[in-house]
């Protein structure tokens, strides 16, 4: 079995195998999951006593209420400093569980068990968890470490199309900020579909050797943010519904390459645009109110002393960080707002 070894992770790739621990387990996940691999995985899971909380999906429930649910039933199941949290799902529950098992009596271990695509090459590791706030999106969180992630393509098989290419852009964003192979790879769908774990691998591998150099985001890491700093604003603006994170993503990439284009010379959007159309995710999207857009802008963690840190690609390959002066941004909310 392949691994990867980042801060206090070990991360395994391929088929789920048994889990053994000393102390009580508590797995947490959401409905759909539930109903395909909950059983599975606890029947994989050898240990004192097991718990498993469902609780409902989507981005609009990832939040405090949903966090204290977490933390009252883990009291309740008299979880102690030995026990382990398993989230078992996608970017959702591991953001949750993450901070969830970081709050518990000062933080137990947790493990990450990601079945979607954008769980397994981008919010599994890396260590960053969180909920939304009505302020914005993950403003509110911890950096605590997963001691285990299990990636297995077993779980993908079951994924909706929608939820695949979702992830999709998170794989795309690792390309074009670091690696023109893996960025012409992705044009061959066939070729994806086929060495899926090995895409994930790649996408895990640029991810683990950003945050080696920068667990704690003083600079470098925030080049995975590539696309978020407008996909986050689009989230809040539709209150983190109608759009999957990777679909704003997706449209948040287009935002910052015409960004990227008037500012940075960058000259390779309409190759990134087709990409993204190819693995049919969404590309457009007319702002509501670019004030009160622009404005939630300065909600983003990456913002410094009220300026607002974009990642804008040079080339395939190669980007740089911009702090544009504020009518730039304007122009651009402005023209996606027609
Ligand atoms: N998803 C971006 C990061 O973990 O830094």
């Amino acid at each position: 079995m392949q691994t990867i070894h980042l801060h206090s992770s070990t991360i395994f790739f391929g088929e789920p195998e048994e889990l053994v621990f000393d102390g009580s387990v508590l797995i947490i996940t959401e409905k759909n999951v539930a109903s395909l691999y909950l059983d599975l995985i606890s029947q994989k899971i050898k240990a004192p006593q097991v718990f498993s909380l469902v609780l409902q999906g989507g981005e609009e429930n990832k939040n405090f209420q949903t966090l204290e649910q977490i933390l009252h039933f883990a009291f309740a199941c008299k979880l102690d400093r030995k026990s382990t949290m398993i989230a078992l799902g996608g970017g959702i529950i591991s953001d949750l569980v993450g901070l969830a098992s970081g709050l518990y009596m000062r933080g137990i271990d947790f493990y990450n068990i990601p079945t979607t695509l954008l769980a397994q090459v981008d919010a599994s590791v890396g260590g960053k968890c969180g909920v939304n706030s009505p302020f914005g999106k993950n403003l509110i969180g911890l950096f605590h470490h997963p001691s285990q992630v299990l990636i297995s393509p077993l779980f993908l098989k079951s994924l909706p199309p929608r939820e695949f290419n979702a992830g999709m852009a998170e794989v795309i964003k690792m390309a074009v900020c670091f690696s023109p192979e893996l960025f012409e790879k992705l044009f061959d769908v066939s070729y994806v579909q086929n060495h899926l774990l090995e895409i994930i691998f790649q996408s895990i591998s640029i991810k683990a050797n950003i945050v080696s150099q920068d667990e704690r985001e003083s600079h470098l890491r925030s080049a995975l943010n590539y696309g978020h700093t407008f996909g986050h604003a689009i989230e809040k603006e539709q209150n983190f519904q109608n759009f999957l994170h990777g679909e704003a993503v997706s449209i948040g990439m287009v935002m910052a390459n015409t960004l990227a284009s008037k500012i940075a010379g960058f000259q390779e959007s309409s190759q990134v645009l087709s990409l993204l159309k190819l693995h049919n995710l969404p590309t457009s999207y007319k702002i509501q109110n670019p004030d009160v857009f622009f404005q939630s802008l300065f909600l983003d963690k990456k913002t410094q002393n009220q300026q607002i840190k974009f990642i804008l690609p040079l080339a395939i390959g190669s980007f740089d960080f911009f702090y544009p002066p504020v009518e730039e941004i304007k122009k651009i909310l402005n023209e996606f707002a027609k």
